[in-house]
């Protein structure tokens, strides 16, 4: 899949779906030439370099008027030699100097791909799933090498990009800015999409028409938070969710990113990812390494769908990993919604009896349950179970759950404590904290400094002490503040702008000993809902929690937007009580569980709280899940009406063979006298007969004409799902199931 052009000292990563070229350039800079749609992998392309005098502009050759890097399309640009534009690199030596010349020495092709160094990562299982080209380039002042990886998959339309940097001088060098990937796009005729939001409105959908200057979305929080998810696409204006060409960048990172486009005046557009530099700096000592995380490109010539089917690949297949990743998720009830901070263990088990009953297969204690904490104000970092609520232990309850035949799983928030804790109280010095400045708080809690790997331990020996005793199968690991004030005592001055960074490796440091210590525990992330939704976090919690906002409605637009990169086997998705906790809203029982079920799924309401007709469908609804939630985790995915857009949301999940496929439609308002209405499905067989079936309407039709023609969403019998007249509310949702004869 690396066909390398030792005459023109081209790379041509190819997979027969998409190509990739860069090139060395005379000066020894790597080149950008290409990626998209595959090219003829014999082919010659150094003729694609594109170069011109510009006035105003500085050459890097004595004598030559033509060629500068501002002007050239590059691969991974350095700071200093003539480029005006924002570099993927900036380093600084003792000396002060920011220059950095990138020289081109070597080349290697490895089969399969290299893990990344306490960094999350997508892998492979067999060596000949990809194949990785490594490029070696060295800056002979500084003695600094830097080597780019360059990954292309058999089966999946991505590229994979990161960059290792090794000093071989005697004086450290501080890396001020060093992203994951650059490309320098050779037209800047594209939309940018990002996802943002803020807490309990994460990931939507946001479209920008982009223009010379500079597009950015980041994170300077600690965690890559509500308000911006680290990813970014670009679309042709023409481009829909089915047709036309997109190009999407995701992050596998957790913590402060940028994601920018730069549109020069010459129309190219530079677009970069990696860790923020803002607040950044390492001291990379002699003979010491660092790794930036790694940067996801998917080119797709078949729409935003397209783009997200391949994420969605990637992602489920090698990046989730371990136990759970091809296992079916239990079904769950949490506790949180229902109960919040009190309850006894007899109101537990009462909620777990129920539970059983009714299908569930997993039950979660939330918040709550350690120390004496009955409220936000005390307790954090004392994980020992409350005697008062629990006077048999974590042991004791687990024990007696596991004999009402349900599993149990259990809230932590590993990286913060109260000040009113034991755990504060003996290690005060743990917290992030800036010498002499006060300290923020955020729900009256502290971030412990987990760039320091005695704090992460003595949180790991807490949890172990537990997950080692009680059987425990799940545990939701939260996270509900940002980081103020950062600063670690253990590291000196010019090592603070490796906090941020090495906060995370921290947290990803905990997560990998819990997996290595107990292989089969679920990990289900949460950060006040989805404040740390992001790809690296898939490599270690296979699900999370998309968002605290749990009222279907809202849901819609949450979930949909997080369809853009992320499968459904990791949205956290539940039925929550009505009305509805954040927002106010009545929803239907059925429309609560049809959002629902397109994700991980479960419970967070007081079951003993619903009627007998409400248990009834609770019932159902949890049968109907077990039978399709295969199909739910692995099947194709398809958005076929945006909540951004109109007044419905649908969409679809597929069987690969196309022989099997749900459709969920959910009309937001009630329509009066509403237009006929045709809903044209996606990845059927075109010459299969289906069986279509809803709660209202029954029919056969062949793919093709489901495809062309459309599901018709009517009931001509009751007029239900579109026209009011039929009796129908507000927040009406209805699956469609649609099956080969
Ligand atoms: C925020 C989470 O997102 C909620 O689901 C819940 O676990 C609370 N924290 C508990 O404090």
């Amino acid at each position: 899949m690396i066909t390398v052009n030792q005459t023109e000292h081209l790379f041509h990563l190819h997979n027969g779906r998409i190509s990739y070229l860069l090139y060395i350039m005379e000066s020894g800079q790597l080149g950008h030439l290409y990626f998209g749609k595959a090219l003829n992998p014999n082919g010659s392309y150094r003729h694609m370099i594109e170069k011109s005098h510009r006035p105003m502009t500085t050459y890097f050759t004595e004598g030559d008027l033509y060629t500068s890097y501002e002007h050239l399309c590059q691969e991974y640009p350095c700071y200093g030699t003539s480029d005006y534009r924002y570099p993927a690199l900036e380093i600084q030596g003792i000396d002060g100097s920011r220059i950095c010349k990138l020289e081109y020495q070597n080349y290697c092709i490895i089969k399969g791909k290299k893990p990344l160094p306490g960094l999350p990562a997508t892998y492979t299982e067999e060596k000949n799933e990809a194949d990785t080209l490594e490029i070696i380039m060295k800056d002979p002042y500084r003695n600094l090498e830097v080597t780019f990886s360059y990954t292309i998959f058999y089966d999946f339309d991505v590229i994979t990009r990161s960059v290792r940097f090794f000093n071989y001088g005697n004086e450290p060098i501080f890396l001020n800015r060093a992203m994951s990937m650059s490309i320098d796009m050779p037209d800047s005729h594209y939309q940018s999409l990002q996802l943002s939001g803020s807490w309990s409105r994460e990931r939507y959908i946001k479209i920008r028409d982009l223009e010379p200057g500079i597009t950015s979305i980041s994170s300077t929080r600690g965690h890559s938070s509500h308000q911006h998810n680290p990813f970014l696409a670009l679309k042709r204006s023409s481009t829909t969710e089915q047709h036309g060409e997109v190009y999407g960048f995701s992050l596998i990172y957790s913590g402060n990113f940028l994601a920018q486009i730069e549109v020069d005046n010459y129309q190219i557009l530079r677009i970069m990812l990696g860790i923020n530099p803002f607040g950044f700096q390492w001291k990379l000592k002699p003979k010491t390494d660092f790794f930036t995380p790694e940067a996801v490109m998917v080119y797709s010539e078949n729409g935003l769908n397209g783009m997200s089917t391949q994420f969605h690949r990637l992602y489920r297949k090698r990046l989730a990993r371990g136990y759970w990743r091809d296992r079916e998720r239990p079904v769950l009830l949490n506790s949180w919604e229902a109960v919040q901070f009190d309850y006894t263990e007899d109101t537990l088990l009462q909620f777990a009896k129920k539970a059983k009953d009714c299908g569930i297969e997993l039950f979660v204690l939330d918040d709550g349950w350690f120390s004496t904490r009955n409220d936000d104000k005390k307790g954090l970092g004392d994980w020992i179970a409350n005697p008062a609520k629990l006077p048999n232990g974590i042991e004791g309850l687990a024990e007696k759950l596991e004999e009402l035949g349900i599993k149990f799983g259990l809230w932590f928030e590993p990286e913060m404590v109260n000040k009113d804790s034991d755990f504060f109280r003996s290690h005060p010095d743990f917290l992030i904290q800036t010498p002499g400045r006060s300290l923020s708080h955020g729900r009256n809690q502290y971030v412990l400094d987990f760039s320091r790997p005695e704090v992460v331990d003595a949180i790991y020996k807490q949890m172990d002490s537990l997950l080692s005793k009680a059987k425990i199968s799940y545990i939701k690991w939260d996270m509900n503040r940002s980081i103020s004030e950062c600063y670690s005592a253990a590291y000196p001055p010019d090592q603070q702008g490796e906090i941020f960074h090495r906060y995370i490796l921290g947290v990803y440091k905990l997560h990998e000993r819990l997996i290595q210590a107990f292989p089969k525990l679920l990990i289900e992330s949460c950060a006040s809902g989805g404040g740390r939704f992001d790809a690296g976090m898939i490599y270690y919690s296979p699900q999370g929690w998309v968002s605290d906002n749990s009222d279907a409605i809202e849901r819609l637009k949450i979930q949909y937007g997080t369809s853009l990169v992320y499968p459904f086997s990791c949205m956290g998705a539940h039925v929550s009580a009505c009305p509805n906790e954040q927002v106010g809203r009545r929803t239907p029982i059925e429309t609560r569980g049809a959002v629902a079920y397109t994700g991980a799924f479960g419970y967070e309401l007081d079951l003993n709280q619903l009627n007998e007709q409400e248990i009834e469908t609770v019932k159902q609804q949890i049968v109907f899940y077990k039978n399709n939630r295969n199909l739910i985790a692995t099947g194709d995915f398809y958005r076929l009406l945006s909540p951004f857009e109109e007044n419905f949301a649908a969409w679809e999940i597929v069987q690969p063979n196309g022989k099997y496929a749900l459709v969920t439609v959910t009309r937001i308002l009630s329509e009066s006298n509403g237009p006929y209405r045709r809903l044209p499905l996606c990845g059927l067989l075109k010459e299969q007969e289906y069986s279509i079936q809803s709660k209202y309407l029954s029919y056969c039709a062949y793919g093709d004409e489901l495809m062309q023609y459309g599901l018709i969403l009517e009931d001509k019998s009751s007029g239900q799902i579109i026209d009011g007249s039929g009796g129908c509310q507000d927040f009406f949702s209805i699956i469609y199931i649609i099956r080969a004869k």
